[in-house]
Parts: C-alpha cells; structure tokens; sequence
C-alpha cells in the first residue's frame, strides 16, 4: 500500500491543470466522498493494528499534498482582469460601499431634533421593567386588557418582570425622581406579543413627550403638536383631534394629520378620509401624578405617545412595517441622502 500511496503523491506534485473542469476532475477523482483518499482511509480499517498509525499518516500526507494542489490551481486561475488591476499600481482605488443610516434612526433624530428646539430634553429607560412602571404606576387598572398575556411579553417565573410595551413607562421613572418643571421626550425600543404583519410587529420603536409644569392647558397640548406635525411633514400640514381613552390622560385624543401623500383630498392611502392618524395624547390623569407624588392640585401636564416607525412610513411612503427589520441592502440604501 505504501508503493500505491507514493506513486499517487508523485501524480499529485506533476499534476498541472488547465481548466476549472481539470482542477474539478482532478479534486473529485481524489478528495471526494468516493474518490482514492475516502476509499484508503476505508481500506485503513481492515489493517492489523500495527501498521494502522503509519499507514494512516501516510494517507493523511496524501490528503494534504491533494488540498495543497487544489488550493494552488484555485490561485492560478483567478481572473487575469484582477491580476492585471494587482498589479497596475495606477489603477484608481476600488471603490468602498457606503453604509447609510436606518430609516428609523433618521426619523428618530428628526423627532428629537423638533423637540429640542422647543426646550425637550431626552431622556431614557430600562427596556425590561416591572408591573408598576409599565401599568400600575400609569393608572391601568387590574384587569386590563394591555397587561394580558396576548399582549405582554412577561418574564418567565416572575409575572412582575415584563418587556415594556410602550415608552410611557419612563414618564413614571421621571415623575419618581423629579419635580416640576418636566419638559422631557422618551424614545426607545418597545415589545408586544404580536402576529408580526405589514402592520404590526413584536419590536417596534416609539417616543413619548411629558410636560409637567403649573398652567398646563391642553391648548399647550394642541399647539406642540401642530408644530411638530408642520416641522416634521411640511408647513401646509394640518392636525385633527379625536377623543380617545388610555388610563393615564384625561381628557385623552388621537391625532390624526392632513394625509401627505394627497394633501388632504383623499387617496387609498389616507382611505378617502384626508387625514391619518399618527399619535395618541392627552393631559396627564391626576392619579398618575399622585402616584408618582406631585402634587394635582398644583400641576397639570400633558402627555403624547408616537411610533417612530410609523412615522417614518407616512414619512417615505412606506407600506409595510416587516421591511424596517429585515435588513434588506436594497431597502436600506435608499436612505443614503439623510446620513446626518
Ligand atoms: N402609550 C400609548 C401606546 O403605546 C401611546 C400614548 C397615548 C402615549 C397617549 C401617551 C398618551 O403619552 O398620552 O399606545
């Protein structure tokens, strides 16, 4: 067996290849699962065990001198375009692909840049909260349905630890630890059991907006929130309000703006109607203020919720939720204007 291996090495070292389909006949005939290497190896086990080890050195010897020729053929045959490109030192650089910023970080800084110019600061908080910071704290009552199991994404073994659903929760953490004057936004990552759609997603993003201060009017209220739907979608935007409940505002209403796309007339993406909704808002119920120790009597606030992602689908037009998490370059580089 020795002779046979030594014989095939000598094949092995003068073996010279013209073509990809010689280099492949070559690596079949020897590497693959039938070729000579897999069949000595098989051999291999009806030897006395004696001479197994050198016999099984030898081969393994064969098996490298075999992937050290197929990686040597592989080299030579690369196109003769890139060698000449090697080794034309004249040669403009390749150029590098460009990275562009996500859509929802664009539309992210977008929102937190029409806020600060109104005196919001940001702030953040934890993504994995407790019972109270997401729901008990903001006036949710015991058996609402948002606690619900379809809804929340509860830690197992402790129903208390949660993935927040909104970003209201922060307003909770802020209340706790400051006094009024607040003038504060929220943006972050937020979780809900869902069916993942065109429309709705198990991750998604949102900013929350809190102002706490004495004299808040929910004229104060409508007035921010003009001027963040003309800042953000064109100064011809008009704002509706239409009431609304969520347990922590009273009065509570969902905003809807002139739809961008036909300005108001009506199209299929506004569904006829002129306006689509973008928010949910409302003037911050006293039971959360108490809860958090400020005092109602004193202070008056109001409170706003948006998703980020919505936003930027009224934004660039686009029609499903799904496209923001998959990563697709072909989607992605479209944004490669607004990398500020
Ligand atoms: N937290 C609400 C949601 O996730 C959005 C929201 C609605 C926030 C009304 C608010 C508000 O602050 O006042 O659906």
């Amino acid at each position: 067996m020795t002779g046979v291996i030594d014989s095939y090495i000598k094949e092995i070292e003068s073996f010279h290849s013209r073509n990809h389909d010689e280099t492949e006949k070559f690596r079949i005939k020897f590497l693959s699962k039938k070729g000579i290497i897999a069949s000595l190896f098989e051999q291999l086990k009806n030897m006395p065990p004696e001479q197994r080890k050198t016999m099984g050195q030898k081969i393994n010897t064969l098996k490298n001198k075999a992937l050290d020729k197929i990686a040597v053929l592989k080299e030579q045959s690369l196109p003769s375009k890139k060698e000449s490109v090697i080794n034309d030192p004249t040669s403009p650089a390749e150029s590098i692909p460009m990275g562009s910023r996500h859509p929802v970080s664009i539309v992210r800084k977008q929102i937190i840049d029409i806020f600060s110019r109104i005196g919001f600061t940001v702030e953040e908080g934890p993504e994995i909260e407790d019972d109270w910071h997401v729901f008990s704290g903001l006036n949710f009552p015991d058996e609402h349905p948002a606690r619900d199991m379809q809804d929340t994404f509860f830690i197992e073994l402790n129903p208390d630890i949660l993935l927040r659903t909104h970003t209201s929760s922060v307003q909770v953490r802020v209340m706790e630890t400051q006094q009024p004057p607040i003038r504060k936004i929220f943006p972050g990552r937020v979780f809900r059991n869902e069916v993942v759609s065109a429309r709705a997603h198990c991750i998604f993003h949102q900013v929350e907006g809190l102002y706490i201060d004495k004299n808040v009017s929910f004229a104060d209220l409508k007035q921010t929130l003009l001027f963040f739907a003309k800042e953000m979608f064109g100064g011809a935007t008009r704002i509706r309000l239409r009431p609304a409940f969520f347990p922590f505002t009273e009065p509570s209403a969902e905003m809807d703006i002139s739809c961008s796309i036909c300005g108001g007339k009506g199209c299929n993406i506004c569904k006829y109607t002129g306006f689509v909704e973008i928010l949910g808002c409302g003037m911050v119920d006293p039971n959360v203020l108490e809860a958090s120790d400020i005092s109602s009597t004193e202070y008056t606030g109001f409170a706003f919720g948006m998703g980020i992602e919505r936003v930027a689908m009224l934004k660039y037009h686009i029609n499903d939720l799904r496209l923001f998490f998959e990563n697709d370059l072909r989607f992605l580089s479209q944004f490669k204007g607004d990398i500020t």
